[in-house]
């Protein structure tokens, strides 16, 4: 299979380079919108039901850009996805479209089984008709990128090596039962249909527009809020932290470069402890915005009962995209943790709307195209 030219046709034909994006009004997928606009790489159909983790705060950069057309709808529609695929005829589709909080799939599962598992099947389904009506240059030139996570491959020892690509799948909770499930029908489509797919498998990601529910950005904000900062368990759970950033790029170089019918593996080769990764966000608050009467932010840390089936430990080797189509991460964690809590304290408005709901609102006032 040749390599791709989309990224490059994007940019000497406008329009050409035309990416159905979903999921892109949450923190990755808007991220990844906002750098492929700012990169000029082409025009984003952009997919999303807006459930609570769906922001449109997010892309207020990306507001009147003819560039950025947002729709608000389900991947589970398939008569929509169709009249997408349809109209703007895109060369790729990246599916960020997911239920993702860990907490959240423990508590409800449903809506986990819904759109991570049924919704990709119905995309992979809708994908499949658009790209038999591809010529066959367009066919294999085209590709169905599935953004898919670490926690598929369950939790390591704490001596194993990290997770390669040909690690086994043992998914603990029902998160990330659901995006197994999702990958392996991913694989199927193409092993079955010749869809042509990539799956990639990213650690965790921290950065801009992450949502308060996740670890980095909760505790930022109860830091700052005076509240409690809640570690479970023990707090020496490990994980392998990836500036968002990073992981977009990832994707731009595997949709540019990567083989078809491929998983590859995204890791910042970072792994930290929780109680370590709260330890360093107390101590960059303390320097930034230091409480009252030498008082450090790791006083208001507290050990609270465990999640259950709480993964121990992940880790992601990825030399195989490293050494395969040469990508690095441009941030260290210190850098990348310093960028995080100055853009949370730059951006306390957008936490305060999150926090009371109000982002909600952004849509009416904001987009006439939903
Ligand atoms: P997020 O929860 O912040 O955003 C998910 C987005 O999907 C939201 O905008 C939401 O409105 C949208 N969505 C949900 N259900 C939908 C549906 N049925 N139809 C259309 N849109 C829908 O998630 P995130 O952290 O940005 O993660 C994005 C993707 O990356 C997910 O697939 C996740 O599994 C994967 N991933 C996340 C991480 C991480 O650390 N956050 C790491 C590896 C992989
Ligand atoms: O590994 C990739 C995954 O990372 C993604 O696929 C998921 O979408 C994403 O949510 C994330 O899952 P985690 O469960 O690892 O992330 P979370 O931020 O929820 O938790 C990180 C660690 O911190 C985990 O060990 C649980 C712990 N934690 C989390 C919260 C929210 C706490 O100790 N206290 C907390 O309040």
């Amino acid at each position: 299979m040749g390599t791709v030219s989309f990224l490059s046709e994007a940019k000497a034909v406008p329009g050409k380079g035309t990416v159905l994006v979903t999921g892109g009004a949450g923190f990755i997928g808007a991220n990844f919108v906002l750098d492929w606009l700012a990169l000029g790489l082409g025009t984003i159909v952009n997919l999303d039901k807006l459930t609570y983790a769906g922001n449109l705060d997010n892309l207020a950069a990306a507001s009147g850009d003819p560039r950025h057309i947002f729709v608000e709808g389900d991947i589970n529609d398939a008569g929509l996805v169709a009249k997408l695929f349809a109209e703007h005829r895109p060369c790729a589709i990246v599916n960020f479209a997911a239920e993702s909080h860990v907490d959240r799939s423990i508590h409800g599962p449903g809506d986990f089984i819904t759109t991570n598992i049924v919704g990709t099947y119905r995309l992979l389904e809708s994908a499949r008709a658009y790209a038999q009506t591809l010529a066959p240059s367009e066919h294999d030139a085209f590709r169905f990128l599935h953004v898919s996570t670490d926690e598929a491959f369950g939790s390591l020892d704490g001596d194993a090596p990290p997770f390669t690509e040909t690690s086994r799948y043992l998914p603990n909770s029902p998160y990330s039962a659901s995006k197994a499930a999702a990958d392996h029908l991913v694989r199927a489509w193409h092993h079955t249909y010749g869809l042509p797919v990539i799956v990639t498998n990213c650690s965790n990601n921290y950065g801009p527009y992450q949502f308060p529910e996740k670890l980095i950005p909760l505790m930022i904000h109860h830091a700052l809020a005076g509240k409690p900062l809640p570690l479970y368990g023990d707090g020496r759970q490990r994980r392998d932290w990836l500036y968002v950033s990073d992981h977009c790029a990832a994707i731009r170089v595997i949709l540019e470069r990567g083989r078809v019918g491929e998983t590859y593996n995204i890791g910042g080769r970072n792994e930290q402890a929780n109680v370590d990764v709260v330890h360093a966000l107390c101590d960059i608050l303390d320097a930034e915005r230091p409480c009252a009467a030498g008082r450090s932010y790791r006083q208001q840390i507290a050990f609270v009962g465990d999640r259950p089936g709480h993964d121990r430990r992940y880790a992601m080797d990825a030399s195989k995209l490293e050494a395969e189509l040469g990508w690095q991460p441009a941030e260290t964690f210190e850098s990348g943790l310093r960028k995080t809590v100055r853009w949370y304290l730059d951006n306390a408005k957008w936490v305060e709307r999150v926090a009371s709901g109000s982002y909600r609102d952004w849509m009416q006032q904001n987009y006439s195209n939903r």
